[in-house]
């Protein structure tokens, strides 16, 4: 056990009320997502279920053994949202962030800043999966470069990336359009509507990707679907080496 971690999220402060809102979230999105996620994500939802279940809001520290364990990856727990060079040194270290605290019962409809079932549900399985692993920390890599060169513009490309895949992104999967990014996967809501669009989706192009912003506070009008993510990291290694 890391004791820093259990320092942090102070398991034993939580409700129970805040334990069954937790219940209640991740049972009707594992219900939803059933037929439209990506098997990457179904996959690794399943094999994080020894430390990410419906029972309780997860303990952090059981969930950094799983995943240390299978890609060497880590959690860091923060209060809220940091600054985005602090975030690219953190994944350049092989750590994703995640908050502790959770919704209440009235907002499990939508809520405007991430909270631990986003962070987790949505981001933590993933990171379980070696090709996305290995993306993210590259992604990491280059961001924390480019940052400590204050090199504000090609940091923005990045984050656009990150929107269009890590968070909204759909993937191909045996010819099918696929459910694939953590703001979709932890929103009921957004699911059914990203889903709705499945067939209206945009082909993943990293130029055209990282040269199109977007907006935190509405549901998306529109995604993109990427093919491979191996793919995905040459690409971002090619711009890099372009860019930088
Ligand atoms: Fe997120």
């Amino acid at each position: 056990m890391d004791n820093d971690l259990e320092k942090a999220q102070d398991f034993n402060s939580y409700t129970s009320a805040q334990h069954s809102t937790w219940n209640f979230l991740y049972e009707r999105q594992k219900a939803n997502l059933q037929g439209k996620a990506s098997r990457l994500n179904l996959r690794t939802l399943d094999e994080m279920s020894s430390s990410l279940t419906s029972k309780t809001i997860p303990n952090v520290a059981d969930m950094v053994n799983q995943l240390s364990d299978k890609t060497g990856w880590s959690l860091e727990i923060v209060p809220g949202l940091i600054p985005p060079s602090d975030f690219f040194r953190l994944l350049s270290q092989k750590k994703f962030c995640t908050s502790t605290w959770v919704r209440r019962q009235d907002q499990v409809d939508y809520i405007e800043e991430p909270d631990m079932f986003h962070d987790t549900f949505g981001h933590v399985p993933p990171l379980m999966d070696c090709d996305f692993a290995s993306f993210m920390h590259r992604f990491g890599e280059v961001g924390a470069a480019l940052s400590a060169d204050g090199r504000d513009h090609q940091v923005t490309m990045l984050q656009r990336l990150y929107w269009f895949f890590v968070e909204f992104g759909f993937i191909r999967e045996e010819g099918e359009a696929k459910l694939f990014g953590a703001g979709i996967m932890s929103s009921f809501g957004e699911t059914k509507h990203a889903w709705d669009l499945r067939d209206n989706l945009k082909v993943f192009d990293l130029e055209e990707v990282m040269a199109t912003p977007f907006r935190t506070d509405v549901i998306q009008d529109f995604y993109f679907i990427l093919n491979d993510i191996p793919q995905l990291e040459q690409d971002l290694n090619s711009w890099f080496e372009k860019t930088y």
